[in-house]
């Protein structure tokens, strides 16, 4: 007789920003007059560059021809959008990434949720805590994590690396030896980041132990400072223990558009397994490529029209974010995050929780963001803002939430 994946079951609630968007509905239906703000997920407000639009618009008319119309994308992704990433994200700052050890996809959400199937099963994860929620569920509906502690709200096998602010939201390296080391900088959700030294801390750390990290750098375009890495492979020895996923959703605004790729390098291997090859046959199997007109808007993002355009859009959020920041700090909120990174990390008022403090806002400022709690248990007492508003809607959120 049929059975259910139990593991689903044992998941808590719904994924976080699908339960925030039912709680925003409910409130809507019922205050059909009230207009609200969205400060809660990342998701983009600007519309595509100009020359990812035209880019777009010229690889449909190719669609349109039949000597020009393209099937199936292959599995990696097209060479024109690998050439251009190992060149224009990879080349210059000094790290050689060759096309082959790129794998373009439809997305980092996907990526990142996707990357577990090529673990050992019983594999002991390692995640930073608060953290994004993909990571815990995937490897949670795999079965890889234990139960969910209701009380401690915990996975009871799963290694929590608290990020705090006595620790400046860094997390420390862990007392349990993990097999996994999930890592996002710039981080979502804390907006940290972590100079380079120390993520060579983390670099050496899993070659000494003989771990895997998943490095997530989702937000790198954001990334001002001079000691912060843009990729892992900027440190010595990441490519015999790191995987890198980045995404075109914050630089170039693909959230609705779709796109992504995922690096692992050629020396990437364990007991002489490549998981370059692991994750190339995981792909043949069960993905059949990014749309072609997708990836021609990707490599558009490359062109030097594209590079100033993306440049634009997230100085454009950036200011958002020191509006954010400054504008909370004013009023006496504990504010970190938003200085490389599209989010701002607020301390809840004394005696308010999380989710108690996305209440109030959602119903008194009309404005909704993302309680800390929904990332793990340390993000308890925080609340997260995205920058990916209109500069029109982030002042008028920010307006609301002084008059609350
Ligand atoms: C977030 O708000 O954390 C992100 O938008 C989620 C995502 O990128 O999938």
């Amino acid at each position: 007789m049929f059975s259910v994946n139990i593991n689903f079951l044992r998941l808590p609630g719904n994924y976080l920003f699908s339960t925030i968007a039912g709680k925003v509905n409910e409130y809507k239906q019922a205050n059909p007059d009230k207009s609200l703000i969205s400060l809660g997920i990342g998701d983009v407000t600007r519309p595509l560059p100009p020359a990812v639009i035209s880019a777009l618009h010229s690889a449909v008319d190719e669609m349109a021809d039949a000597s020009t119309f393209k099937g199936y994308a292959p599995d990696g992704g097209y060479a024109f959008l690998r050439e251009a990433i190992s060149k224009k994200d990879y080349a210059p700052k000094g790290v050689d990434i060759s096309p082959d050890e790129i794998f373009v996809g439809d997305g980092a959400k996907s990526d990142s949720g996707n990357i577990q199937e090529i673990f050992s099963p019983n594999a002991k994860i390692a995640v930073t805590d608060p953290v994004y929620p993909v990571y815990v569920d995937s490897n949670a509906i795999a079965g890889r994590v234990g139960f969910f502690d209701e009380i401690e709200e915990k996975w009871d096998n799963l290694i929590y690396m608290p990020c705090t602010a006595d620790n400046c939201f860094a997390p420390q390296l862990p007392g349990d030896k993990p097999d996994v080391i999930y890592l996002c900088f710039p981080n979502n959700p804390t907006g940290s980041t972590i100079p380079k030294s120390e993520l060579q801390e983390w670099v050496d750390y899993a070659n000494t132990i003989g771990a895997l990290i998943i490095y997530d750098a989702a937000y790198e375009a954001y990334i001002s400072s001079e000691n912060v890495a843009h990729s892992i492979f900027e440190c010595e020895g990441a490519k015999t223990c790191a995987i890198e996923i980045r995404s075109f959703s914050k630089n170039a605004g693909f959230t609705g558009t779709r796109l992504g790729f995922t690096v692992i390098p050629k020396e990437l291997e364990y007991n002489g397994v490549k998981l370059r090859d692991l994750w190339a046959r995981r792909q043949g199997t069960k993905f059949n490529g990014a749309p072609y007109i997708i990836q021609k808007a990707g490599e558009a993002v490359y062109s030097d029209q594209g590079q100033k355009e993306v440049r634009e859009l997230v100085e454009y959020y950036m200011e958002n974010a020191r509006l954010i920041r400054e504008t909370l700090d004013g009023m006496g909120y504990t504010v970190s995050g938003g200085i490389d990174a599209p989010y701002i990390w607020m301390k809840t008022p004394e005696g308010v929780d999380s989710w108690g403090f996305f209440d109030r806002l959602l119903t008194e400022a009309n404005v909704v963001g993302t309680p800390g709690s929904g990332f793990g248990p340390s993000g308890e007492g925080y609340f997260r803002l995205t920058a990916f508003g209109t500069h029109e809607n982030t002042k008028e959120a920010l307006e609301r939430i002084k008059r609350l």
